[in-house]
């Protein structure tokens, strides 16, 4: 295959120009990042895990018509995507304390939380992606009041849904953290869920005994990374063949 353009690399993907117009392809390195880059590493194996994941939970929430950037996996690390104007927020949300939330309001990680909260950063590594009111985002043009609207429904659905299937593998969905962005149909603007869903951009506990699943055996040289992002998919029923 022609080698395609390269229009961005990010810490764990590289988004290259798609075959279609309106269309990208998105590749999964093995490269892991914290703490705002200052931790650098690989994880063998995980662009090709969180490839299946992404697609197999991205596929499961356009079922229920959450609108997503996806359209199909290329191959192993590759799967093509819509090419959205993405809004420039991470957009969390939190169903047990634990991370920056535990630190911050100096909870013991795993606390229950009396409700799922939502909590809005503003991307730019320069800054370490502060943590940002609708105010914020309304005055420096973000996202519209309407927009942030539709984006909290849909992250309310998005976490209702992802805890539930979650949970039916014997695994709690304790936080994580999603991307959306604009696209035009026909003229008409709406609003997509894009980048991606894996064990990098969420907090996965067993259910039973607690144990980290994700991307924290990385930040906090737990070990056994490898091992815990193939049981996720093992357990989603997406472990790629050798
Ligand atoms: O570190 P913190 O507790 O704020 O992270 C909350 C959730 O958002 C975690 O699931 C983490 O993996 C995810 N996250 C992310 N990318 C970031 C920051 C947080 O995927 N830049």
């Amino acid at each position: 295959m022609a080698r395609r353009r390269q229009l961005y690399e990010g810490k764990a993907k590289i988004i290259f120009e798609g075959p279609e117009p309106g269309t990208v392809v998105q590749y999964f390195k093995d490269d892991a990042t914290a703490f705002n880059n200052q931790k650098k590493g690989t994880i063998t194996g995980k662009g090709v895990l969180n490839n299946r994941i992404s697609e197999y939970l991205m596929t499961r929430l356009g079922q229920i018509g959450v609108p997503t950037h996806f359209i199909r996996r290329l191959n192993m690390r590759e799967q093509l995507v819509r090419q959205a104007e993405i809004i420039p927020l991470e957009v969390i949300v939190r169903n047990l304390a634990a991370g920056s939330f535990a630190q911050r309001f100096k909870m013991e990680e795993g606390t229950p939380l009396p409700r799922s909260i939502i909590e809005f950063c503003y991307k730019n590594d320069d800054l370490g992606d502060p943590m940002v009111a609708e105010e914020h985002i309304t005055a420096f043009g973000w996202a519209s009041p309407p927009e942030i609207d539709d984006i909290v429904q849909q992250t309310i659905r998005i976490n209702d849904f992802l805890t539930g299937l979650f949970l039916g593998i014997g695994i709690r969905l304790v936080d994580f953290k999603i991307e959306f962005g604009r696209v035009w149909d026909n003229d008409v603007m709406r609003i997509i869920l894009a980048d991606e869903i894996s064990p990098d951009s969420c907090r996965l506990w067993d259910a039973d005994t607690n144990e980290k699943m994700d991307k924290d055996r990385f930040r906090r040289d737990m070990g056994e990374v490898e091992e815990a992002y193939q049981e996720v998919a093992r357990r989603l029923g997406v472990m790629p063949e050798n």
